[in-house]
C-alpha cells in the first residue's frame, strides 16, 4: 500500500504557508497526500492563491476540508485568534475523528469507492494537540509540525525548569532585562523579555497561555516525530537539546528554498488568504540595488493608530526608500476601507509618493529576494525570518507576540544578521534602526553576517546538505507507514 500522509495545519497564514510547502515536497517524493484545512480557510485560500487549482491536479493530491466551528466570519480575525483555537479544540475535535474514522474504515480495501486511499499516516500542526491525541487513539502514526522557531520551542519545553528555579512567574513590576538561567544553551543571553509577550501577566501556571503551552509542549513528545522548519548550520545547539526530548526531531528547512529547489517548475507554492499586489515589484525594479526598506508584520500582528504613524514618519525621517505592507486590519485588527495614506500629514504623504511603495499584501518571497532590497523591518514570524535568512537580508524586528518574542533576541545576538527593536517604540527610534541597518559600519556587518548565512541555509538544502538528508530520512519512515 502506498504511504498517504494527511497534513493538518493550524489555520492561520504562517502556518498553511510552510505546511503547504511541506505537502508539495513529499508529494514530489511520491507519497500520497491529502491536504486538510478548515473550511472557511479553504476558500480564502482556494480564492485568492493559484496554488490550489495547480495542486488539485497533481494525481495523489487531495484537499479536505472540515468546519472551524465557529458561526462568524468576523471571529477569524487576527485580534480573535484564541477563540479560533478554542473552537477548534472543542469542536473541530470530534469532526476530525469523523473524518478519520470514515477513511480508515477500508479495513482491507486500498481504496474507498472514490479512488481517495486510507491514511497511514498524521502530520499534524504541534499545536493542535486534539488531533495527535485522535490519530494516536485510532492507532494511525502521527507526526507533530512546528512552524514556529526552534529557540521558542526549546524554551517551551523548559517551562518546568523555569518554575522550578523560580525564574516564572516573573515577580510583578519586576526587571524585564533580567537574565533567564534555566534554558540550556540561553543562559549568558536570554532575558525576561525575550519570553512570549504573556509571560508578562501571567501569575502562575494556570494562566491559559501557559497551559496551552504545557499541552502543545507535551504533545510533541507523543508524537512518532518532530519536524522543524529550520537548518542545522543555523540551529544545531538548540536542536541537539531538543533531540534529547525529542529524539526523531528532523530539521528540513529552509522549506521554501528547499522547494525551490526540488521542484523544477517556476509555478509558486503559495498558501495567500489575500491578493498579492504585484506591483511593488515593477516599482523595485525601478530602484537602486540595495536600497529599499521592506516594512511587513505578517498576517497577525496588530498596532494602534499612533504606532502606525511612528513607523510612518521614522521611516520617512530615515531618507531610504521604503516598500510597506499595510494590511486592511494592521491597525488594532479591525478591516478598514481606503487608504492609510489619506490620513498622513502632507509631508509624510508627499515623501511617500517620493521613495514609498504602500501595498495591503505582497509576494513576500519574490520581494525578498528582489536585488533592490536593503533591510526588512519584520515583527520576527518564523516564515518570514527564514525567508529573510534564505535571501540574505538583514533584519529590523519589531517582534509582536508568541515566538517572535525569542527569534528577535537569536537574530540579534546569536545569529547577529538583524538589530532588535523589541519593547521600543517612537519616531526616533525607527529612524535610528533604519539607518544603522542601512548605512555605516553597522549595516555593512549585518550584510556580511547575513549573506554567509544564506549561503549555509542555500547549502543544507543541496544534496547531501543537513536538511536534504534529513528530508530523505523522512520520507523514508513515511514510505514505512504504508508497508
Ligand atoms: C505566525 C506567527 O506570527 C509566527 O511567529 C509563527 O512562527 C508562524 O505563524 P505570521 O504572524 O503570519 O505567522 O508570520 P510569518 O510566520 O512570518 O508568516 C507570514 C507569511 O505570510 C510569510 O510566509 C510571508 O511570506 C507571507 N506574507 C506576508 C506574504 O506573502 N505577503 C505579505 O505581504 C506578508
Amino acid at each position: 500500500m502506498a504511504a498517504h500522509v494527511l497534513v493538518f495545519p493550524f489555520p492561520a497564514q504562517g502556518h498553511l504557508n510552510s505546511m503547504l510547502k511541506f505537502a508539495e515536497l513529499l508529494s514530489l517524493s511520491g507519497l500520497h497526500i491529502t491536504f486538510l484545512t478548515t473550511e472557511y480557510h479553504y476558500s480564502r485560500f482556494c480564492l485568492h492563491s493559484q496554488t490550489h487549482a495547480r495542486l488539485s491536479q497533481r494525481p495523489g493530491f487531495w484537499f479536505r476540508s472540515i468546519s472551524d466551528g465557529l458561526p462568524d466570519q468576523k471571529l477569524r480575525s487576527a485580534a480573535r485568534l484564541l477563540e479560533l483555537y478554542e473552537s477548534l479544540t472543542n469542536n473541530s475535535s470530534s469532526l476530525f475523528r469523523d473524518f478519520l474514522i470514515s477513511n480508515q474504515r477500508q479495513e482491507t480495501q486500498q481504496y474507498s469507492e472514490d479512488g481517495w486511499p486510507r491514511i497511514t499516516c498524521l502530520m499534524a500542526d504541534g499545536v493542535m494537540p486534539f488531533a495527535m491525541d485522535v490519530a494516536i487513539d485510532l492507532g494511525v502514526p502521527a507526526i507533530a509540525f512546528r512552524p514556529s522557531s526552534p529557540c521558542s520551542v526549546w524554551s517551551a519545553f523548559c517551562l518546568p525548569s523555569l518554575v522550578e528555579a523560580g525564574e516564572f512567574p516573573f515577580p510583578e513590576e519586576g526587571d524585564l532585562d533580567e537574565r533567564i538561567h534555566a534554558v540550556p544553551g540561553m543562559e549568558s543571553f536570554l532575558r525576561r523579555r525575550d519570553l512570549p509577550s504573556f509571560f508578562r501577566k501571567a501569575r502562575d501556571t494556570s494562566d491559559s497561555g501557559i497551559r496551552l503551552l504545557y499541552e502543545v509542549t507535551a504533545s510533541s513528545t507523543r508524537a512518532n516525530a518532530f519536524i522543524l522548519n529550520t537548518f542545522e548550520a543555523m540551529d544545531g545547539t538548540v536542536l541537539s537539546h531538543i533531540r534529547t526530548v525529542c529524539p526523531t526531531t528532523y530539521a528540513i528547512g529552509p522549506l521554501h528554498t528547499m522547494l525551490r529547489r526540488m521542484s523544477n517548475s517556476t509555478s509558486r507554492n503559495s498558501a495567500s488568504f489575500r491578493d498579492e499586489d504585484r506591483s511593488c515589484l515593477t516599482w523595485l525594479d525601478k530602484q537602486p540595488k540595495g536600497s529599499v526598506v521592506y516594512v511587513s508584520f505578517g498576517s497577525l500582528a496588530v498596532m494602534t493608530d499612533e504606532d502606525l504613524m511612528e513607523f510612518w514618519h521614522g521611516l520617512v525621517n530615515s531618507g531610504q526608500r521604503f516598500l510597506w505592507v499595510i494590511r486592511s486590519d494592521l491597525v488594532n485588527g479591525v478591516e478598514e476601507e481606503g487608504s492609510p495614506s489619506m490620513s498622513a500629514p502632507p509631508e509624510v504623504a508627499e515623501a511617500t509618493r517620493e521613495r514609498g511603495c504602500l501595498v495591503a499584501w505582497a509576494p513576500q518571497e519574490e520581494v525578498l529576494a528582489h536585488p533592490s532590497l536593503g533591510c526588512f523591518l519584520t515583527h520576527s514570524g518564523w516564515n518570514s525570518t527564514l525567508e529573510s535568512v534564505a535571501a540574505g537580508v538583514p533584519m529590523i524586528c519589531w517582534p509582536f507576540f508568541s515566538d517572535q518574542q525569542i527569534t528577535s533576541r537569536f537574530v540579534s545576538q546569536v545569529w547577529k544578521i538583524g538589530l532588535d527593536m523589541k519593547d521600543m517604540h517612537g519616531r526616533d527610534v525607527v529612524e535610528r534602526m533604519v539607518r544603522d541597518a542601512m548605512e555605516g559600519e553597522r549595516a555593512q556587518e549585518l550584510k556580511k553576517s547575513a549573506t554567509a548565512m544564506a549561503e549555509k541555509a542555500r547549502e543544507s538544502v543541496e544534496e547531501g546538505g543537513s536538511s536534504y538528508m534529513d528530508f530523505q530520512r523522512l520520507v523514508h519512515y513515511l514510505n514505512s507507514t504504508g508497508s
